[in-house]
């Protein structure tokens, strides 16, 4: 079977990234091979770790390229020089538009730090999601991945992790949990799962 190319966004330290190449490396992402690492920010240490890795890295600056077409017109034209299958979102903090996001219909996936729908939508990503429900004061907490739509973090859900919310916990312990307990272990769970029915549907083409 022709494996899954796939395509990491990142902005930050890329602990996501890692845990997928991990999985990689390991055997368990058997349907889909990372071909490139690409990021909004030159500084994201996720680069770094992409390149200890061998994998190909791009960024693209919504700033330095001047309009949101611009940047994702450099995206688009990126992706497909790699001939890129699907994107996974790891901690990537640029918007995606809607003339973006429905060019790859069921072909983008986004980890989230909370079980959708609480906790999510415009404003809530890394520590304010978990700042959020430490004040509101849930016991359960936990991690979603799930395909990615115009609606920011709106489209369907893949996979769901829980994560017990411990007394004295704070943001950083808490988030800290949340992607040992949740995320590292979804994303690349829901990875495979997506590359491997893509993989199927290209057999079948
Ligand atoms: C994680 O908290 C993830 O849930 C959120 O952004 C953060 C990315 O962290 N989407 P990292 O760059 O993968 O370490």
């Amino acid at each position: 079977m022709v494996k899954t190319r796939i395509a990491v966004f990142v902005s930050g330290g890329g602990t996501n990234l890692q845990a997928l190449m991990d999985a990689e490396r390991r055997g368990e992402l058997p349907s889909g091979e990372i071909v490139l690492v690409l990021s909004n920010s030159s500084k994201a240490y996720a680069l770094e770790r992409a390149k200890a890795a061998g994998i190909p890295t791009a960024v693209y600056s919504r700033k330095a390229l001047g309009s949101q077409a611009a940047f994702e017109s450099a995206i688009q034209t990126e992706l497909e020089a790699h001939r890129v299958d699907m994107i996974v979102l790891a901690g990537f903090l640029s918007i995606l538009s809607a003339g973006f996001t429905r060019r790859w219909p069921r072909r983008i996936i986004n980890i989230h730090p909370s079980l959708i729908p609480a906790f999510c939508g415009k404003g809530f990503y890394g520590l304010r999601v978990h700042e959020a429900a430490l004040q509101y004061g849930v016991k359960v907490t936990g991690a979603t991945v799930h395909y990615v739509n115009e609606i920011p973090d709106g489209g369907q859900i893949i996979a769901q992790k829980a994560v017990d919310i411990l007394p004295g916990d704070t943001p950083e312990t808490l988030q800290r949990r949340v992607m040992e307990q949740a995320e590292w272990i979804l994303l690349p769970r829901a990875a495979e799962l997506v590359a491997h029915r893509l993989a199927e549907e290209g057999e079948r083409l």
